[in-house]
């Protein structure tokens, strides 16, 4: 069912300090910040040639990131995306199978345009993965 890995999501305390670090210590080319109100978030897109790495940084009082952050000081690997061909056969899928679907299972419109839905970490081994419909 899932396809291509979309994005791995970093989250950051400095967007900045961790631009100049995949930039000029790891090589890689990155994009120009993007704040992303509706998101609570600032996102920097890195393209690499199989995939994309975000890094996030809060942005307002809302982010969800936020408590990520206070429970990870250095900050740390966020989410992961996969893409699915149907998202909604993806999620009744998952959900007849008993994985929980964060909010109400609505998908939402995601940093990318495209709807997306998040799956619970607690029924994938610790991790929050985000489904995208490509
Ligand atoms: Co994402």
């Amino acid at each position: 069912m899932i396809g291509r890995l979309n994005h791995v999501a970093i989250a950051v305390r400095d967007l900045t300090a961790a631009s100049a670090l995949y930039r000029e210590t790891l090589g890689a080319s990155v994009s120009a910040p993007l704040p992303q109100p509706d998101h609570g978030v600032t996102v920097v897109f890195i393209e690499l040639l199989n995939t994309k790495i975000e890094l996030l940084e809060p942005l307002g009082p809302a982010s969800p990131i936020a408590k990520f952050l206070e429970r990870n000081a250095d900050g740390g690997i966020h989410h992961i995306c996969y893409e699915v061909d149907d998202i909604l056969a993806a999620r009744d899928r998952l959900q007849g199978q008993g994985a929980r679907v964060l909010g109400d299972g609505t998908p939402k419109i995601g940093a990318h345009g495209k709807p997306v839905l998040f799956l619970h970490p607690k029924d994938f081994n610790g991790t929050l993965i985000e489904l995208e419909q490509v």
